[in-house]
């Protein structure tokens, strides 16, 4: 039986992008596409911003492809569809790659006329996805405000053992755990030692570091790190902060992954900014279908799509955003030249 994807474009420039991941993704592909609505504009339409017909597509469903929704303002109980989509299906394990494709000088990042020159990035960053402060446990006593912080031995284990097994599957050298157990000893140090305890059972380097030296250094020297593994917040902050060596949110895709279903999203939001003029970026969300292909264990089309997607950054067949000149389509249509060609 076909696998069933389902496709939620969303707003903004999640309607761009996605019509041409879909592409690629049907190209290479056999899988029966289902649509889903989400997201601002489907709130306008229909009152609800992840409609129950849209969930009931996304439970019959293997894998959910998702754009990007635009955040209402002054919508009271505004309930995300992507974190409602998560809790739903608890898809514990957040994974974003940081890879640059080679791409050494970031031009007028840091302001204009200044470069940051950054060397092959090609790091990934695994962030557990159901617990720690996020479990949203606060309440005040007087005038003082308190969250508490959950961190399970089960869900511990969960994402480490993910960890590892995500860097024997791509060979990968070295699991680096990310921590701040010095001061959060009770919660970090189980974190900690449950990191040590999964990682007796792989040939593979582990190691770890406190995240506030770790913040330093993926910037610093980003080539140090190869897989890390991270609670929850620390990884929602690390995982931003290393989307800067990217140069562009579009070139950074993610996947959320549970035990019976996962969701693919590029980093980016809607981007209203440039919604409209077909000059985003699709490069994430065409990343999000090579993660698709890795998923279900078809790793050469995955690679075949990075390596049209480096090839179409080194001859500078790129969007505004990365310095060049093409449009959306104009962009998967070179990736798709290239993957049909080889
Ligand atoms: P954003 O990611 O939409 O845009 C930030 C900046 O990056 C903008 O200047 C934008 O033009 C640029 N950019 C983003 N993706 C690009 C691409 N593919 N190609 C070229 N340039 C790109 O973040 P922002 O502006 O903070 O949020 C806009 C809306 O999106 C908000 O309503 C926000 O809540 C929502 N959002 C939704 C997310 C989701 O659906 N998962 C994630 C992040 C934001
Ligand atoms: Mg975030």
């Amino acid at each position: 039986m076909k696998r069933k994807v389902l496709v939620i474009e969303g707003d903004g420039i999640g309607k761009e992008v996605i019509p041409e991941a879909v592409k690629l993704l049907t190209l290479l592909g056999d899988f029966e596409i289902l649509k889903g609505d989400a997201g601002l504009e489907c709130y306008r339409r229909c009152k609800e911003f992840l409609p129950r017909e849209t969930l009931e597509k996304a439970e019959e469903s293997d894998i959910i492809l998702f754009g990007a929704v635009t955040s209402p303002k002054g919508v009271k109980d505004y309930k995300s569809p992507i974190l409602t989509l998560r809790k739903t299906f608890n898809l514990y394990a957040n994974v974003r790659p940081i890879n640059n494709f080679g791409l050494l000088r970031l031009e007028g990042y840091l302001g204009k006329n200044k470069f940051l020159d950054v060397k092959n990035v090609d790091l990934v960053i695994i962030r557990e996805n159901t617990e720690d402060l996020y479990v949203g446990f606060e309440r005040e006593l007087y005038d003082i405000a308190i969250a508490d912080r959950v961190v399970s031995k089960k869900a511990s284990e969960r994402i480490v053992r993910f960890a590892f097994e995500y860097a024997k599957e791509n060979k990968r050298k070295r699991v680096s755990c990310i921590h701040k157990a010095n001061v959060l000893k009770v919660t970090d140090g189980l974190f900690l030692k449950t990191f040590y305890e999964v990682a007796k059972n792989y040939k593979i380097e582990a190691d770890d570091y406190l995240v506030d030296s770790a913040s330093y250094l993926l910037i610093k020297e980003p080539e140090r790190f190869d897989v890390i593994v991270t609670t929850n917040m620390f990884g929602d902050i690390l995982s931003d902060e290393a989307s800067l060596l990217l140069g562009s949110l579009g070139l950074a895709p993610s996947a959320n992954i549970g035990e019976r279903k996962a969701l693919f999203e590029p980093v980016h939001g809607s981007a209203p900014d440039i919604a409209g003029k077909g000059i985003a970026n699709p490069m994430a969300a065409i990343l999000c279908v090579a993660m698709i292909f890795d998923y279900i264990g078809e790793k050469e089309k995955g690679n075949l799509i990075r390596e049209a997607i480096k090839h179409c950054i080194e001859e500078g067949k790129v969007t505004k955003d990365l310095g060049g000149s093409l449009k959306t389509h104009e962009v998967a249509e070179e990736i798709i030249k290239y993957v049909t060609n080889y």
